[in-house]
């Protein structure tokens, strides 16, 4: 059993897949891609998180969205108890012929891309869709106002912010209203600096999903920040990535980590990390 949580009305699980490494720069082929979310699902997993914008830089757009309906769809379990969770507002792009995420926050290419994300899904609404990033060339309310009208015609059910500081969140809080749940923030061992988000969503009765919850798929910068953890995890014979994930889910109930993967045994070994219990004294170590 993976530890559940309620995300808003959905009946889900507190650890998630994060699908964005099986379909941008390095992916695995979609034969490992969809074996690495069928793993997921036959382990208990019922939250997956992708977006419009998970595709390579200058490849087909949509490409995850895309492989996580084909997933579901060639799935034999029970579908409608999974939820899927898509973002809208960044787009790859090239810069110096380096892959970049570029951001379009304008409501009509969020209106655009929204209806588009649940073609690509195959849904007639979206579970949970995040405004992905704020884009500084238009006002913040201006691109909630775009998430809004999804919400009203019935393109999502329910809506989220990502990468959004405390003033965001009040921002949407008053623009969407009891359709907005969740705040998709980056939070790990190597990135606090969004502390204030993950207090401030427990205090307003918010869902705080922690993107890149093991510090992301490429090398940590500074990788001692995972020494304390390695050393909590050697002592219960665990990988130090499950003792990461039950430090975020300690966090709080509103808490949910979505760690990625390339392949299923790394999402198979995070899955149990809700069954790790850290001491009190383990958590004020990890601090
Ligand atoms: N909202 C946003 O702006 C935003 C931005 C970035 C990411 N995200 C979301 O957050 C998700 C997760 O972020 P991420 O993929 O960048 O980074 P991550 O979850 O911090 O790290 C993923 C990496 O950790 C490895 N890993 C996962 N579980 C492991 C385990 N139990 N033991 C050993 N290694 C393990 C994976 O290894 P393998 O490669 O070997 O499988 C993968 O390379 C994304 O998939 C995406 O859905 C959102």
């Amino acid at each position: 059993m993976v530890l559940a949580r309620n995300l808003g009305p959905y009946a889900t699980t507190a650890i998630g897949l994060g699908c964005m490494p099986l379909s941008i720069e390095d992916h695995p082929s979609e034969e490992v891609g969809i074996e690495t979310i069928h793993a997921a699902l036959d382990a208990g997993c019922r939250h997956l998180d992708t977006a419009w914008a998970y595709y390579e830089s200058g490849g087909e757009e949509e490409t995850n969205e895309k492989l996580v309906r084909k997933a579901l769809e060639s799935w034999n379990g029970p579908r409608d108890e999974v939820s899927v969770a898509t973002k809208v507002g960044h787009y790859r792009n090239f810069t110096d012929n380096v892959p970049t995420w570029d951001v379009d926050g304008r409501p009509e290419s969020l209106i655009k891309h929204g209806k588009e994300s649940a073609l690509a899904l195959g849904v007639d609404a979206i579970d949970l869709l995040y405004f992905h990033r704020p884009d500084p060339k238009v006002a913040y309310n201006e691109s909630l106002e775009g998430i809004k009208a999804l919400l009203e015609q019935g393109v999502a059910k329910k809506a989220g912010v990502s990468n959004a500081s405390i003033e965001q969140i009040d921002m949407a809080r008053e623009i969407l209203g009891s359709d907005f749940i969740a705040v998709q923030n980056q939070y790990s061992p190597i990135y606090k600096d969004t502390q204030d988000t993950l207090d401030y969503t427990a205090k307003v009765g918010l869902n705080f999903v922690c993107w890149s919850p093991l510090g992301g798929y490429r090398k940590a910068k500074d990788e001692t920040k995972f020494d304390a953890f390695k050393a909590v995890a050697a002592t219960h014979g665990v990988s130090y990535q499950q003792v990461v994930l039950a430090w975020e889910l300690a966090k709080g109930d509103h808490v949910f980590v979505i760690p990625g993967a390339h392949r299923p045994a790394t999402i198979l070994d995070s899955l149990k990390a809700g069954d790790l219990k850290l001491s009190p004294e383990e958590l004020a170590k990890l601090g």
